[in-house]
């Protein structure tokens, strides 16, 4: 099955929906590259991205973020893991339209809780780690996130393999419907 997709995959979501892991098992099962823009941005600070909220602000997270992204343009056949707040900021919606096609992964408040809960390094969960929290971002952000989706794939309550698969069988249709208009 490789090299099925000429087109880069984003895969965006909100944190914990299984971008980075979902990704790791697509570029298994379609003998793609991965890239995560959250570590290209580590890699490039040189600090990791609660250090980089906490001396520079997200403000300065976000220029590094649009700066990944906007790299990646032109590159073909890539996963890319995207962070959870990407695609919030309109400056990124027509530079991801350009990159490729995009996969919106969604969970529910409580699955996301039981993936994150432990998670020290999400400086937009500090404070709000508890369900109620997690589905006020959720909510304000849902719009954004189906406005960017060119296919949407629901994790709660299925292995990676099953997420994996249904993401694979949602893009073919997705390039298949592409192809005939
Ligand atoms: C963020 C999500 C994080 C990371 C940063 C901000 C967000 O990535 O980019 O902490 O705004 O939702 P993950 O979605 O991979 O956790």
């Amino acid at each position: 099955m490789g090299a099925q997709f000429a087109r880069n995959i984003l895969m965006i979501g909100f944190m914990g929906t299984g971008k980075s892991t979902i990704a790791q098992k697509l570029k298994t099962l379609l003998k793609m590259e991965e890239v995560d823009i959250d570590a290209m941005i580590v890699k490039r600070a040189g600090k990791p991205i609660s250090d980089i909220f906490a001396d520079e602000g997200e403000a300065a997270f976000r220029k590094l973020e649009t700066e990944a992204l906007q790299s990646l343009v032109g590159c073909q056949s890539l996963i890319i893991s995207c962070g959870g707040g990407l695609a919030m900021q309109p400056q990124n919606q027509p530079i991801m339209k350009q990159a490729g096609v995009v996969v919106l992964l969604t969970a529910t408040p409580k699955t996301v809780l039981k993936r994150v809960g432990h998670s020290t390094h999400r400086p937009l969960l500090n404070g709000r780690m508890h369900e109620q929290g997690i589905a006020e971002l959720m909510d304000a952000r849902a719009e954004q996130y189906a406005k960017c989706a060119d296919v949407t794939v629901s994790t709660d309550h299925k292995t990676v393999a099953q997420i994996a698969k249904d993401v694979i069988a949602q893009l073919q249709a997705f390039e298949q419907s592409q192809s005939l208009e």
